[in-house]
């Protein structure tokens, strides 16, 4: 049996990876502020408590999912916190599984591949580099595996992503998409697939270490995402807004489409596009 941590096990992906590990693993999985069953509580900003947690399981494999969405937690939980674990998992030897994102780049080009240098324009993304580069820091073989918006196909409240949609169109207030945001939405069940493959390959077949691109095959809009939702649940998408990043005036990443290349080499699993799963 394979020791797989998980932290964020309360999370929408760490739930889900809890839901989709099977044999080979013994699992083990993290909460912070929502307790799980079985779960282990943990602030991954608390260096000590990561590695004596570690110290106590020593896992074979950690799957990185905790962050903080709010920006007062980005560089405690995101930055330091992801430095605790590549830390402690350096110590234990374990392996790192560490969960980024498609706005580590800043999105002027799209179809960004593993190699392309990261060029984040907010400061999410940024913090989000800064844990990539501590990560890789401290355990060059971490897999650095860069995902885009995650959703499912159940009405799911932890689901973020379609849940701004759904709940703008049931409780008839305004939603506002944007149409010149170009992402590769993933389902939760194809990520947390993929991340438990990658997790039960063994050392030697490995053969990629750092940033891997795990996302959905099809690029959509943000706004054509909020259509494919409404319709699949069986909304009339017609009160979606549609809006553009120049018309705001902000600067926010416009096309981190990702090019997926080498995952789908690598994985059995099927990194479906969005337009096929929301069927
Ligand atoms: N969701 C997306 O669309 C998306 C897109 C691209 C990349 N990603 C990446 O995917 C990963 C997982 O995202 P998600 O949507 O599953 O996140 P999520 O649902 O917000 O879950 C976050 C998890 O982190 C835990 N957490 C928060 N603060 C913590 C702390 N100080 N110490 C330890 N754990 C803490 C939470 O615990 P409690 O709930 O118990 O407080 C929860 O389990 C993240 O790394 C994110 O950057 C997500």
């Amino acid at each position: 049996m394979m020791r797989l941590l998980i932290t964020g096990g309360s999370g929408y992906l760490g739930s889900h990876l809890i839901a989709a590990a099977r044999d080979p693993f013994e699992l083990f999985a993290t909460y912070y502020s929502r307790p799980i069953p079985d779960g282990v509580p943990l602030d991954v900003r608390d260096a000590d408590s990561v590695r004596r947690l570690f110290d106590s399981l020593r896992p074979d494999c950690v799957i990185h999912t905790a962050y903080d969405k709010s920006s007062d937690g980005w560089q405690a939980v995101i930055g330091d916190g992801s430095a605790n674990v590549a830390q402690a998992a350096r110590q234990v030897g374990a392996r790192l599984i560490h969960l980024s994102t498609d706005v580590v780049f800043s999105g002027a080009r799209g179809w960004y591949c593993e190699d392309d240098p990261p060029d984040p324009v907010t400061d999410y993304g940024r913090v989000k580099v800064e844990a990539e580069q501590r990560v890789a820091a401290c355990l060059p073989d971490a897999l650095l595996v860069r995902t885009s918006l995650i959703y499912g196909t159940l009405r799911d409240a932890a689901d973020a992503n379609s849940r701004f949609v759904l709940d703008g169109l049931l409780g008839h207030t305004p939603v506002t998409l944007f149409q010149d945001e170009f992402r590769c939405p993933i389902c939760v069940t194809d990520l947390a697939a993929a991340l438990l493959e990658l997790a039960a390959l063994p050392f030697d077949r490995l053969m990629v270490r750092g940033p891997l691109h795990v996302a959905g095959a099809e690029r959509v809009s943000r706004y054509q995402f909020g259509v494919l939702l409404a319709r699949y649940h069986g909304l009339d998408p017609r009160p979606l807004q549609a809006t553009t990043s120049e018309a705001t005036g902000l600067i926010r990443p416009k096309d981190c489409t990702l090019d997926t290349t080498r995952a789908q080499a690598l994985l059995r699993t099927r990194l479906r596009g969005v337009g096929e799963v929301l069927r």
